[in-house]
């Protein structure tokens, strides 16, 4: 990615105080997917990671993931698995749970969706504090699959999401633009 690329992505998400809640600024990339040469050089940058890690299946991140990553399993000839917060897959799942600031979540996948000779490229917008990321290797390798990698958009470093993902990711990269 070239910094003038850098550049219009980065200008293209909005930060919005207080949202959702007092003292969070929140990311917002809608403009980023309005702008069609901003999400189009978006997905060029995961695709190409998709090619340079050998990637067989494209995983997404409810729900901004899915917007991100659909585009990039079309464009990687690659099939796209989408990663839903519990009982909203019909067949049968592999569920995890993962703790929250205050509580916890759960997240599922389809497990036929993926076979042992899948490498998978986890999509998503945001690494705050690693939580959903970190579940989601748990649950591609319980559905007996490979991690290429985890790339997103952003990356929030004083959550030190990367630290949490650390050991979840073993010898797979974690790259954000
Ligand atoms: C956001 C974001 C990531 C996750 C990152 O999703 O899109 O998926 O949180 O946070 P973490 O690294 O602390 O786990 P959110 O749960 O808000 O879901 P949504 O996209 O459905 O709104």
């Amino acid at each position: 990615v070239t910094d003038a690329t850098r550049e219009l992505l980065l200008s293209r998400i909005r930060d919005v105080p207080d949202y959702p809640k007092p003292g969070v600024l929140f990311k917002d990339i809608t403009p980023l997917l309005a702008d069609p040469v901003a999400f189009t050089a978006l997905t060029d940058f995961f695709v190409e990671l998709c090619a340079r890690h050998g990637a067989t299946k494209v995983v997404g991140l409810e729900a901004r993931g899915f917007i991100l990553a659909a585009p990039v399993a079309v464009r990687a000839g690659l099939g796209f698995v989408p990663v839903r917060k519990a009982g909203k897959l019909p067949g049968a799942t592999l569920g995890q749970a993962y703790e929250l600031e205050y509580g916890t979540a759960e997240i599922e996948i389809h497990a036929e969706d993926l076979s042992a000779d899948d490498r998978v490229m986890v999509i998503d917008d945001v690494l705050a504090t690693g939580g959903t990321a970190e579940a989601s290797l748990e649950l591609i390798r319980r559905a007996g699959a490979q991690v290429a990698g985890v790339s997103v958009l952003m990356e929030l470093g004083f959550l030190a999401g990367r630290d949490r993902l650390g050991a979840g990711l073993r010898e797979a990269p974690l790259e954000a633009l």
